[in-house]
């Protein structure tokens, strides 16, 4: 008789994101004259810059004639694009070597997917409040989670104490959902305790563009000393670049991370990665690496770093609101999202029914982040200009 994985039973119902966007569209339905302002899901509003539409184009010419088109790619991405990276990584001062980059349809995808490489009896350490992602994924495999605290008091990043025990270590920063950043001197703790233990840290840098205090938070781990022997980077050009819909992101996988079997084998995670993405994975279209890759030219960054001070923009207005209120909150600074405690004690699934019945502003509760997240709010700055004063105003005469 066919088993299924009995582990789908520990999951929520229904992933965050999709509950949010169930409940949204149920109050649209029921009230279509109520103009909704989403400032939900981490989703850009910025169309893709002029460099990368203009490789687009191009490459979708190269698809038109025999000389120039492409089939199966390499699972691990085009050189072009590998070198992309390299040189993006050279820009803050992590050195990065071609072999340790894989081009990915995202850092989603990629955070889940690593799971494959790690046996069954790790203790896995995941921030609470975190992004779903992580926690879903390692619910799905059956693994021994242990949480990290992430609290108001610790100002939602949490630090190694005495006796903690983990071997795969979740680190995302600047922070999903919290917009909290790890310092360089943080970090390296971190690297250090990683180091002791032989573990591992998987660091998702998908927000490291919003970084704009870059003495203090590193934006890549690598600028961490010892973090090639200890850590795994996923980031994406979804927030970089406004790629949600597009799909390409990049891993690193240092070629320097080896641990041993139980019987004394060592063996290369790399190599590793390496057999899993080309028995599980095609490559990203090849289209989509050309226009990554021209993304990711001097000139493309120029231009997505135009519409990243735009949505920073937009975070100064709504955090300089909930300041104006006397309302705790963090990131809205070297982060796209806004996490805030909810006004008068509520729980954070009441205070979003009370957003959406009284000023229809949709944001994402965080108890769907985890427990430490159910009396705090988040709202991103990834609005457009109109819709994010608006929410303002609306938020000014609500709270
Ligand atoms: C979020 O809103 O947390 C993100 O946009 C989700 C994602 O990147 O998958």
């Amino acid at each position: 008789m066919l088993q299924l994985n009995e582990n789908y039973l520990n999951l929520q119902q229904n992933y965050l994101f999709s509950e949010v966007a169930h409940r949204t569209n149920d109050y649209i339905a029921a009230h279509p004259d109520k103009p909704v302002i989403r400032l939900g899901i981490g989703d850009v509003t910025k169309p893709l810059t002029k460099s990368t539409i203009e490789a687009l184009h191009e490459s979708v010419e190269h698809m038109a004639s025999a000389e120039t088109f492409k089939g199966y790619g390499p699972e691990q991405g085009y050189d072009f694009m590998r070198n992309a990276v390299v040189n993006y990584y050279k820009r803050h001062g992590a050195c990065v070597d071609l072999k340790e980059v894989f081009i990915s349809d995202g850092a989603k995808s990629d955070t889940g997917n690593i799971t494959d490489l790690f046996g069954p009896d790790n203790i896995v350490l995941i921030p609470d409040p975190v992004y779903p992602v992580y926690m879903d994924t390692n619910t799905m495999n059956g693994r021994n989670i242990k949480f990290l605290d992430a609290t108001k008091e610790n100002g939602f990043t949490p630090m190694p104490y005495e006796g903690l025990e983990a071997d795969i270590i979740y680190i995302c920063s600047p922070n999903n959902p919290t917009g909290a950043a790890y310092t360089k001197d943080q970090l390296k703790v971190w690297v250090d305790y990683a180091l002791s233990r032989n573990a591992i840290i998987l660091f998702d840098a998908a927000y490291e563009c919003f970084i704009e205090d870059d003495d203090i938070y590193p934006h890549s781990i690598y600028q961490i000393e010892g973090a090639k022997k200890c850590a795994i980077e996923f980031c994406s050009l979804s927030k970089t670049a406004g790629f949600t819909g597009t799909r390409c992101g990049y891993t690193i996988v240092p070629l320097d991370l080896i641990y041993k079997t139980s019987d004394g084998t060592e063996m290369s995670v790399n190599s590793m990665w390496t057999r899993r993405q080309t028995t599980k994975f095609n490559g990203v279209p090849y289209i989509v690496q050309y226009a990554a890759a021209a993304t990711l030219s001097e000139q493309g960054i120029k231009e997505c770093l135009e519409n990243i001070s735009y949505y920073k923009e937009n975070a100064r207005l709504i955090a300089s609101c909930l300041s104006k209120k006397n309302i705790t909150y963090f990131g809205g600074k070297n982060s796209p999202y806004i996490w805030f405690e909810c006004p008068n004690g509520m729980e954070s699934w009441e205070f979003f029914d009370y957003m959406l019945n009284e000023i229809q502003v949709i944001g994402t509760p965080g108890a769907g982040f985890g427990k430490n997240g159910s009396h705090f709010f988040r709202l991103t700055a990834f609005g457009n200009r109109e819709n994010t004063l608006e929410a303002v105003n609306r938020l000014d005469s609500l709270l």
